[in-house]
């Protein structure tokens, strides 16, 4: 499919989904932080947004109101309330709110100086689940999905300095969201990563695509979208390194297409290369850092840059080892990515969902292939419109802000959803809108199994619509003894990769037995590697990704003095200890060349 289809595809999903467009590559612009302290009041009944008749009050906790005489009644203060840090979940900075799900209203004060002929807008990283956004009292949007980022331009709303943004943030789960009511992982609430106001020239550039041509060796070709007025112009494209300074005419929407040749070094887990790409327009430049590779499969085979390569990965779930509760910062993403890079991974699965950017661009600097996924978890309502709308917003989301990202090499749409007609339907629309959206990265899922005797069959109808297969399977902890794990044979329906995106067993840390005693790290170990020993026989298996490199909250492992709401699959534990099972996946990444 030619770049121009590619784009014209985005645009009118991008638009059709949300309107407003998503604005990329935050931290190269003219931004100011609002991370820090934020005002809250927790709101359990949405007094601040519903009057006693259970309708929207327009004179909300959003208009941040002052008793104007000592007769005046306002039940709300920001000013005197509590405070919590943003990013940052609520749940673990403070006692009261560990299991809180409803309402919490944010509020942050901010001096800002418009200048002439610039646009503002407000961006978040994400906040989960459902935002409502105030700026300076006045309605900004509101969005849904607590793993993607969104913005609301604010140039109509911002003035000259005391200005204030309020955000209504509901967790609630809710059966038609996306994810739905139930998950394995803690429902964090807040606003999980960073808040910027962002000054833009009238015309800035709101997107671009740039990647090796998947069908020209040596090609490079992309894309980029104005934003304002001035959508005819010539857009130059430079990477200086390799010489490149490539006039790109813009024209009708604000759309310019390019492709150049380009003798440039690939980007791989050995040597990733990443480049200064330089967009320049008559009033803004732009320098993001992107590698140049390839990805691709050749029946059950995956190729990186035209070479085989398996895929020696662990799943990761968006925690943060260095002060626990959802992961967001830079520190976050060394402390996960150096411990994946010390068990021998040159792969990582980004479980359930879509996690914070540090991750992509730091796995782009370290090297690391990531498979990045939109929660569309277990038993969702598939036959629910609005529920679709949501699943393919949060996909556009993800591709949108990933797709310069090289280590990102497979957009998965779903995990161990039950197999029916309309879950079908779902996810092969999905899957069609993805690869329309991006046709360089590999589409997947993590499907479940057939098993007959002590055969395990390949036969998701779903996995006719991806190139590389996913499926998880917990042998030795869910069903069969540990004996049985090595006397299972494999087989497939479908001429493709498969990667196993999940196997495991749990572990408290310290809790020392014989292998058959449930919960010891010798049982997890002896799980492991019978699990490993079965694995290497299955010649067209091409990656695994285990359950999972730390041990993390759930709301579903209450078993005292063993989980305490941890699922302790982790091969590192919660307080960073290293299990048995660490060594001897090491040993089995480190014994692949
Ligand atoms: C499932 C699921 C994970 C869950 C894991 C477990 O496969 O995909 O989200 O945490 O199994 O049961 O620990």
């Amino acid at each position: 499919m030619k770049m121009k289809n590619i784009f014209l595809a985005f645009l009118f999903v991008s638009a059709f989904l949300f309107g407003q467009n998503q604005i990329i590559n935050i931290h190269n612009r003219n931004t100011i932080s609002l991370n820090g302290e934020w005002s809250i009041i927790i709101d359990p009944y949405e007094n601040g947004y519903y009057n006693y008749r259970y309708e929207e009050n327009p004179n909300g906790y959003f208009k941040n109101a002052k008793p104007k005489s000592k007769t005046d009644l306002i039940e709300y203060d920001f000013d005197t309330a509590d405070k919590l840090i943003v990013p940052g979940d609520w749940n673990t900075q403070r006692d009261d709110l560990f299991f809180y799900e409803g309402t919490v209203w944010y509020k942050k004060s901010f001096d800002y100086k418009i200048q002439p002929g610039t646009r503002t807008f407000i961006h978040f990283g994400a906040v989960n689940y459902d935002a409502k956004v105030y700026v300076n009292g006045m309605k900004a949007g509101e969005h849904t999905g607590g793993f993607t980022p969104f913005n609301f331009e604010i140039t109509g709303l911002i003035k000259d300095s005391d200005n204030f943004v309020v955000v209504k943030v509901d967790n609630k789960r809710i059966r038609e969201g996306v994810p739905t009511v139930n998950t394995d992982w803690w429902n964090y609430g807040g606003i999980t990563r960073d808040v910027n106001i962002i000054t833009t020239p009238a015309t800035f550039i709101e997107d671009y695509f740039i990647q090796l041509d998947p069908d020209t060796t040596g090609k490079v070709t992309g894309w980029i979208i104005l934003n304002g007025d001035k959508t005819e112009q010539t857009v130059k494209i430079k990477i200086p390194e390799t010489g490149i300074n490539q006039d790109v005419e813009t024209f009708g929407e604000g759309w310019g297409s390019f492709s150049f040749i380009a003798d440039l070094e690939l980007w791989s887990p050995g040597s990733p290369k990443l480049y200064d790409v330089i967009i320049e327009t008559e009033d803004e430049i732009i320098i993001d850092k992107i590698g140049f590779r390839k990805i691709e499969t050749e029946g059950t085979n995956v190729l990186l840059n035209g070479e085989s390569i398996f895929l020696k990965g662990i799943s990761i779930h968006e925690e943060s080892p260095v002060n626990g509760g959802r992961a967001h910062s830079h520190e976050d993403a060394e402390a996960l990515l150096n411990s994946a890079v010390k068990l021998g991974c040159n792969y990582v699965r980004l479980a359930h969902y879509p996690h914070n950017e540090n991750m992509v661009r730091l796995a782009d600097k370290m090297g690391i292939l990531v498979w990045s996924e939109i929660p569309v978890y277990w038993t969702i309502k598939w036959e629910n419109p609005d529920t679709y709308d949501l699943a393919l917003q949060q996909l556009v989301d993800m591709i949108v802000r990933d797709k310069n990202r090289a280590s990102v090499i497979i957009w998965s749409v779903a995990n161990e959803t039950p197999r029916s007609e309309s879950r079908l339907n779902f996810l092969t629309n999905l899957i069609e809108h993805a690869r329309s959206l991006d046709p360089t990265r590999l589409i997947s899922a993590a499907t479940e199994l057939t098993y007959n005797g002590r055969t395990i069959t390949i036969d998701d109808p779903l996995s006719f619509e991806l190139d590389i297969i996913g499926a998880n399977q917990y042998l030795g902890w869910y069903s069969n003894s540990i004996e049985q794990i090595n006397e299972f044979t494999w087989e497939t329906k479908f001429n493709k990769p498969l990667v196993i995106s999940e196997f495991g067993a749990g572990a408290l840390y310290g809790f020392h037995a014989d292998e058959q005693t449930r919960w010891s790290e010798e049982y997890q170990d002896a799980v492991y590697r019978e699990q490993l020993k079965m694995l290497s026989k299955v010649d067209f298996l091409r990656g695994m990704s285990p359950w999972i490199l730390y041990d993390f909250r759930s709301p579903r492992r209450p078993l005292p003095k063993i989980q305490d709401f941890w699922n302790r699959k982790g091969l590192i534990s919660n307080e960073g200890k290293l299990k048995k099972a660490f060594y001897t996946l090491q040993n089995f990444y480190n014994s692949i060349k």
